[in-house]
């Protein structure tokens, strides 16, 4: 089974057995995230649910003002965090999410620590749990960033971080990098910050989102912040395969908060009224049966001759990495040389965004 299993070289396999799997989804009834309500100190961050509109304004406004000092290589930032440490523990493949994390933090001031490895080669290799080795992070730094293959992890993270800060008498935070096929929320920010930043607005737009929403966390978490901010006039197509359409409980929250909602698998039907494209990855890793993902992987592929049907305001936008679904390199390169492409934008994005996230729950900003 590839499903939620990362395996290595020592044949160590995390979160592939059914009882890891119902032992992390318990937490999602069991723990409850707080609410941000203006205030991100101490807070856990491990699900969208937690922000509101007003919420994501304070986040638009402090990224917005991080990224001009750092900009202006303002000498200042490195006081914010100084003396704070960060633990990484991933426990899945990841790239931007790691390093935007780790250069956030450093250019706070702030140190980073991870097992010297990668996690697989912690005592994880032993057979030490997640409650377990989430402490042992958490005694040693402010704040986790978890990856996990489990929907509820970083739920399951938060519950042991704030039994360990009974005993410590100090209470480390949990930022999620991505919970399985659950959610990615510190991904969903830097995505809407990304709309923000380019259009100005939430509110009435067009935002389509293509590929595997049935698996994609990135496309979970962002179309239920896009409904946590209420966001007025607004449509969200969602553009899949029949078989990889968004979990229908997303859909009807998206619904129930005033976003108007389309469903199709006809990308032509939506393509040119889109203020924004949010193309994804199928998640190939997430397919239990191979001929499944054989039989749609081709499904919706954006190559320049797709894009140049867009409007020319269109904004084009990937979580990242991409494969196949940008068609060949050569594509790759045309269709980073259209103005409308902004996700390396979007990327860079993601480390101002991680920035504002670990200053606000460290206590290093107060604005
Ligand atoms: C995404 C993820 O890990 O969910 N990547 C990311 O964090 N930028 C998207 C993906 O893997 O397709």
């Amino acid at each position: 089974m590839n499903g939620t299993s990362v395996s290595t070289s020592t044949n160590v396999s995390i979160g592939n057995n059914s009882n890891d799997l119902r032992q992390s989804q318990q937490y999602l009834q069991l723990y409850q995230p707080p609410q941000i309500n203006g205030d991100f100190l101490g807070k856990h961050i491990i699900s969208v649910s937690q922000f509101n509109r007003h919420d994501l304004e304070i986040l638009f406004d402090a990224t917005a003002s991080i990224r001009k000092r750092l900009r202006q290589n303002d000498r200042g930032l490195l006081q914010l965090l100084a003396g704070k440490m960060m633990a990484t523990l991933f426990y899945e493949a990841s790239t931007r999410t790691d390093m935007s994390f780790q250069a956030a933090m450093r250019h706070l001031g702030g140190e980073v620590i991870a097992a010297s490895n990668g996690v697989q080669f912690s005592s994880v290799y032993k057979g030490e749990n997640l409650a377990d080795t989430v402490r042992a992070a958490g005694c040693y730094a402010d704040v986790v960033i978890l990856r996990h293959p489990l929907v509820g992890s970083s739920y399951e993270a938060a519950y042991y971080l704030d039994r360990l800060g009974e005993q410590i008498k100090r209470r480390p935070v949990i930022i999620s990098g991505g919970d399985g096929t659950g959610e990615h929320p510190s991904q969903a920010l830097l995505d809407i910050f990304t709309i923000y930043d380019f259009k100005k607005r939430i509110d009435n737009l067009m935002i389509t989102l293509v590929g595997d929403l049935r698996n994609g966390r990135t496309v979970h978490s962002l179309a239920r912040l896009i409904a946590r901010y209420e966001a007025v006039g607004t449509t969200l197509c969602l553009v899949s395969p029949e078989s990889l359409r968004m979990p229908s409980a997303i859909v009807e929250f998206v619904s129930a908060h005033g976003v108007h909602v389309i469903e199709t698998d006809n990308l032509a039907e939506v393509l040119d009224h889109s203020d924004v494209i949010y193309w994804t990855r199928i998640q190939e890793e997430r397919f239990e049966d191979r001929s499944e993902y054989e039989a749609i992987k081709d499904g919706f592929i954006m190559r320049p001759e797709t894009l140049a049907q867009a409007r020319p305001d269109t904004i084009l936008m990937h979580p990242l990495p991409r494969k196949h679904e940008m068609g060949t390199p050569a594509d790759h390169d045309a269709l980073d040389a259209d103005p409308r492409s902004v996700y390396f934008q979007q990327m860079e994005n993601g480390m101002f965004v991680r920035m504002t996230l670990l200053a606000k729950a460290l206590g290093g900003l107060w604005v």
